[in-house]
């Protein structure tokens, strides 16, 4: 019998994040796993309410209180939904994790990197770390492209989504470095491929779980 696996799933807007996130559930799916598909933030009834904080652009949090949101969001998640899942023999695929907390808040609002923060971050996964990151890399401007089509598309924007370059540019650069910092977990999928591809990667990655 294979264990249960926690991945996630990272990548910045327009990425194809998930799309590829729902068609890899289906996938795993039709290969007899039993999965949950979840996500972050806002996947408990407690989180739901931490999302609107969050994202709604109805408050702007100074950048500590923004990373204290996340990371509160993320220990009820772990404990409530993510935890049990694995413990009941699921999968468990997570769209967004600490990775993002690590480029989103760190890098992208400039907090000084310490080790204090970093402690703070490994507590609040409350000792769950992914199996396997798949992180969906798209340049900053093939991603501005896709969100200028997404726009006229009718999506709504979150409060991050419509930081200036220069915050996506930044939340890239870590992406990239923490992906060559551990890049057993981390896998690296080039999203500027079709959907097809970019699937058939992201497959051949998990194939070898
Ligand atoms: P969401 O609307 O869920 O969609 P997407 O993942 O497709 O962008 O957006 C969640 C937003 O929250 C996204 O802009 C990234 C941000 N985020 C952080 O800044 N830090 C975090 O730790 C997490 C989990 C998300």
């Amino acid at each position: 019998m294979t264990t249960a696996k926690f991945i996630t799933f990272e990548g910045g807007d327009g990425s194809g994040k998930t799309t590829q996130l729902s068609r890899t559930v289906d996938w795993l799916k039709s290969q007899g796993k039993d999965v949950l598909q979840t996500f972050e933030p806002g996947d408990t009834a407690l989180g739901k309410e931490i999302r609107r904080l969050l994202l709604s652009g109805e408050h702007t949090p100074v950048p500590a209180t923004e990373l204290l949101l996340f990371l509160a969001d993320r220990a009820q998640h772990v404990e409530k939904v993510i935890k049990p899942a694995l413990a009941a023999g699921k999968w468990v695929v997570c769209d967004r994790y600490t990775d993002s907390t690590l480029a989103y808040q760190l890098a992208g609002r400039a907090l000084e990197d310490t080790q204090t923060l970093r402690d703070m971050l490994a507590w609040a996964e409350c000792g769950l770390s992914p199996d396997v990151t798949i992180w969906l890399d798209l340049p900053v401007e093939d991603a501005a492209l896709r969100m200028q089509e997404r726009e006229s598309g009718g999506e709504a924007a979150n409060r991050l989504d419509e930081e200036k370059t220069s915050f996506h540019q930044a939340v890239y650069q870590a992406f990239d470095s923490i992906q060559k910092d551990s890049p057993q977990r981390i896998r690296r999928i080039d999203a500027r491929q079709s959907i097809e591809g970019v699937q058939a990667d992201i497959q051949a990655v998990l194939g070898q779980l």
